[in-house]
């Protein structure tokens, strides 16, 4: 187990991190020195199999040698463009990103929020540019997650993060997941938008039945609203496929991608039919980072790598395979109640709340994740492969079972966090 109180040095970083950055996030006492593969090192050199995978953006894991390569080459020829000039990775990668989703036009922006914001304003001016009566209404669902954003906020289907910050976007209606009447009863000529996240993540993993996205594309035809799909966390590979909606036959007018797009740097896209192209047209959006060559030149090198190294079928097997454990650990421990998702964005929901639990897996150098107080959610990258799971699902069996003992407590004892002012 790992003693983070040897190390006089994090504890300052520590310190002083509490004492200069606005106390937003409940952090783990640790500071991460470097990443390689699926593996992330401390200052202290100790080594961590990282399951949390940078929030999904860390696909590739840590240090990819491409990525690296790629990035070093364009840093030293053109990092940042004035969006007004044309370079040679913006075009070309959406190029590959149209012909991967069958859409045809792309808007990038930097992280997740802003293209969601993106997809607000592009579908309420289409709606003015279409048609004559009020046409405001977006129709999102209750649990999901689109962003910190007021408007990306306004459409997020939980109101523990709207509440402190209201009032939102109005004319914005939630309905349940899945819940076919309720959408039917939603969705009306006011509709300007169906907002959908085809897997819930943040939400706690819950999957979208293909039923229910075929009826949302129905509805949004008969009432000339637009569907968009957030595939931020869900997209480009993290199901096996390159997107979640992929396998519904459903498509999208709208497909909104971030997280692990720009190989950790900031990167986020917008893709949209052709009977939107011209929605926005000069002018009325922009993005002074988004997109730039080097964002851009890494989306590149990402997909080609995913290609390359033919990681779909890899999150496909490892994700079955961490599932299966995942699913036998819900049937034999007293505190695990069900495993969900797909591919490599998994789900294990829990009794007792998580943190703990990913506190105890960190001192024994395992990283994991936890939404919802009480969901382990995985979003590992995808050079995962069955002999991490095998080491990770040994750590969670032996952490859950203590944990579940209710007179132990030991790895929710909050003074271990104290010192460092952490929730
Ligand atoms: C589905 C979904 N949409 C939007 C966002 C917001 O993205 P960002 O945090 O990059 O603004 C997230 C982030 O977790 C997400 O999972």
């Amino acid at each position: 187990m790992f003693d983070f109180r040897q190390n006089a040095d994090a504890h300052r970083i520590l310190d002083r991190d509490s004492a200069t950055l606005l106390p937003v996030y409940a952090r783990y006492p640790v500071v991460m020195d470097h990443g390689n593969g699926v593996y992330l090192f401390d200052s202290s050199g100790n080594r961590y199999l990282d399951l949390m995978g940078g929030l999904g953006v860390n696909a590739l894991g840590h240090a990819h040698p491409r990525m690296v390569a790629a990035m070093a080459d364009q840093a030293g020829k053109l990092v940042h463009l004035s969006p007004q000039y044309a370079s040679r990775y913006p075009g070309e990668l959406a190029e590959r990103l149209c012909a991967l989703s069958g859409l045809k036009g792309v808007f990038y922006s930097t992280g997740g929020s802003e293209a969601v914001e993106g997809a607000l304003k592009l579908a309420r001016t289409h709606a003015r540019q279409s048609f004559a009566h009020p046409k405001h209404g977006i129709v999102a669902l209750r649990n999901s997650y689109h962003g910190r954003t007021y408007g990306s906020l306004s459409v997020t289907g939980q109101e523990k993060y709207r509440l402190d910050f209201g009032p939102g976007l109005p004319h914005v209606t939630f309905v349940d997941r899945n819940n076919l009447e309720q959408l039917r009863t939603a969705v009306t000529e006011a509709t300007a938008a169906i907002l959908i996240e085809p897997i819930l993540g943040e939400g706690g993993v819950n999957l979208i039945d293909d039923t229910f996205l075929a009826e949302a594309r129905r509805l949004a035809d008969q009432h000339n609203a637009l569907l968009i799909f957030d595939e931020i966390q869900c997209g480009l590979g993290r199901t096996g496929d390159w997107f979640a909606y992929t396998r519904s036959g459903v498509q999208p007018d709208v497909l909104i991608l971030g997280k692990p797009l720009g190989g950790g740097i900031p990167l986020s896209a917008l893709l949209v039919n052709e009977k939107l192209f011209d929605a926005f047209g000069a002018g009325k959006h922009g993005s002074t980072l988004g997109g730039s060559p080097m964002a851009c030149r890494l989306g590149l090198e990402f997909l080609h790598v995913v290609e390359d190294e033919g990681l779909l079928a890899q999150v496909v097997d490892t994700g079955a395979y961490l599932f299966d454990q995942l699913r036998k650990l819900a049937a034999s421990s007293p505190i695990a109640v069900e495993a969900r998702g797909r591919g490599l964005l998994l789900g294990l929901e829990i009794t007792e709340p998580g943190r703990p639990i990913a506190e105890a897996a960190l001192a024994q150098g395992l990283l994991l994740n936890v939404v919802q107080g009480n969901v382990l959610r995985f979003l590992p990258s995808f050079l995962l492969e069955r002999k991490h799971v095998d080491v990770a699902i040994e750590l969670i069996r032996k952490i859950i079972n203590i944990v579940g003992i209710p007179e132990h407590g030991q790895a929710s004892n909050p003074s271990k966090t104290k010192s460092y002012g952490l929730v």
